[in-house]
C-alpha cells in the first residue's frame, strides 16, 4: 500500500487514537493497577458497524490461574479485545480474568469460536451457549467459525440466528482460503465481518487481505509474531527497522500489522511484554520500512501441524 492509500484506509475505517483517547482509571471503570493517561488503542468499523478494537489480547495456551491473571493484567494495561475459543479450553479463565479486572463489561470486545467437532446447526448452538456459560456472559462480541471443516453451513445458519436474536454482535470465520468464503457465501444470509487468519512477517496473506477487503471482510491476523518462530524475535531486519525508532522487534511486526489495516492479537503470558505490544502507537513505519518488511514474506505457513 502506497503511503497515501495506507493514510487514507487508516482515516477510513480507523478511530486513529494514538494520543487522542486516554485509557486511565477515570475512563476506564477499572478496578486494580489500571495505569493512567496511557494512549488508547483505536478501533475500526466492521461491515455490520460494530467497531472492532484494532489490538487486542491473545490466549492460546493461557490456562487456569495463570490464564485468569494474564487476562486481568492485559485488561488493566488497556487491552479491550480478548480473543479465545472453545478449543483453547480457557473460557472459564478468561471469564474469571474478566471479573478480576473489574472492568464494565460493555467495554471489551469479547471472541469465541466454535469448533470444528461441534460443527452443524444445533451443536453450534449449543456450542456457543456452553462457551458463554463458560465464560460468565451473555453475549459475544464476536463468534468465528474456527476451521472451514465439518458442517460449516449449518453454523453459520446457526451463527445467523444467534445474531439475529442479538446474542452475538458479530459473525464471522476463521481459517477460511477464498474457495471456503465463495462456498460460505452461496447460502449465507449475512456476510462475515472478520477472518481470522495466520499472518505474519514471513507469512503476510496479502492477496488473502486483498480479496477480503473486496468483499467487505475485515482480515484480523493470529500468531502476528508467528511465535516468534523463523527467529523472529532475533530476526536482523526487524531489529534495524526498531533501532530507527527506538522499538523492538515484536512492536516492529505489530505496528507493521496495524498500518496494512489489519487486526493482530498478540499474545503473552508477561507483563512487560503486554505492555510493549500495546506502545505501538508513537511511530510510524515509513514506505522503504514496509518494503522491506514486505520482503521478508517467505509465503509459507509456519504452522505446518495445524494444516
Ligand atoms: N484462529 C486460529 O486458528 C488461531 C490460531 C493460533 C492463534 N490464534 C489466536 O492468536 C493469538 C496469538 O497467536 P499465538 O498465541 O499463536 O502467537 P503470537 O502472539 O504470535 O506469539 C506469542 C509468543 O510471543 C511471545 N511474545 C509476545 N510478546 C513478546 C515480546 N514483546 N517480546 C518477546 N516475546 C514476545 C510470547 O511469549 P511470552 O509469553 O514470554 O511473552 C509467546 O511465546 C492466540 O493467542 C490466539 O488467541 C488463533
Amino acid at each position: 500500500m502506497t503511503r497515501m492509500k495506507r493514510r487514507e484506509f487508516l482515516q477510513r475505517s480507523a478511530t486513529f487514537a494514538a494520543g487522542t483517547m486516554l485509557i486511565g482509571p477515570g475512563t476506564s471503570g477499572l478496578s486494580g493497577s489500571a495505569r493512567s493517561y496511557r494512549p488508547g488503542v483505536g478501533s475500526i468499523t466492521l461491515n455490520n458497524g460494530v467497531k472492532m478494537p484494532v489490538l487486542g489480547f491473545g490466549t492460546l495456551y493461557l490456562t487456569g490461574d495463570v490464564g485468569v491473571q494474564c487476562v486481568a493484567d492485559a485488561i488493566s494495561l488497556g487491552y479491550r479485545l480478548i480473543d479465545t475459543a472453545m478449543i483453547y479450553g480457557n473460557e472459564e479463565s478468561v471469564g474469571g480474568g474478566i471479573r478480576k479486572s473489574g472492568i464494565n463489561r460493555k467495554e471489551l470486545f469479547v471472541t469465541s469460536k466454535v469448533w470444528v467437532d461441534d460443527s452443524g446447526y444445533e451443536k453450534a448452538k449449543k456450542a456457543f451457549q456452553t462457551s458463554l456459560d463458560k465464560l460468565g456472559l451473555d453475549y459475544l462480541d464476536l463468534y468465528l467459525i474456527h476451521r472451514p471443516r465439518g458442517d460449516v453451513e449449518g453454523s453459520w445458519k446457526a451463527m445467523e440466528d444467534l445474531y439475529e436474536e442479538g446474542k452475538i454482535r458479530v459473525i464471522g470465520v476463521s481459517n477460511f482460503e477464498s474457495g471456503h468464503l465463495q462456498d460460505l457465501m452461496s447460502y449465507a444470509r449475512i456476510v462475515p465481518a472478520v477472518n481470522q487468519i495466520e499472518s505474519h512477517a514471513f507469512f503476510q496473506q496479502d492477496k488473502a487481505n486483498d480479496d477480503l477487503r473486496k468483499l467487505d471482510i475485515q482480515m484480523e491476523a493470529w500468531s502476528p509474531l508467528a511465535q516468534g518462530r523463523n527467529g523472529h524475535f532475533t530476526n536482523e531486519t526487524l531489529a534495524a527497522i526498531g533501532m530507527k525508532y527506538g522499538k523492538s522487534n515484536a512492536q516492529v511486526s505489530l505496528r507493521w500489522h496495524y498500518q496494512r489495516g489489519i487486526v493482530s492479537i498478540p499474545r503473552s503470558s508477561q507483563k512487560g511484554h503486554m505492555e510493549e505490544n500495546l506502545d505501538i502507537f508513537d511511530f510510524e513505519l515509513d514506505d522503504s520500512d514496509m518494503k522491506t518488511i514486505a520482503a521478508l514474506d517467505l509465503n509459507v505457513t509456519q504452522f505446518p501441524e495445524w494444516e
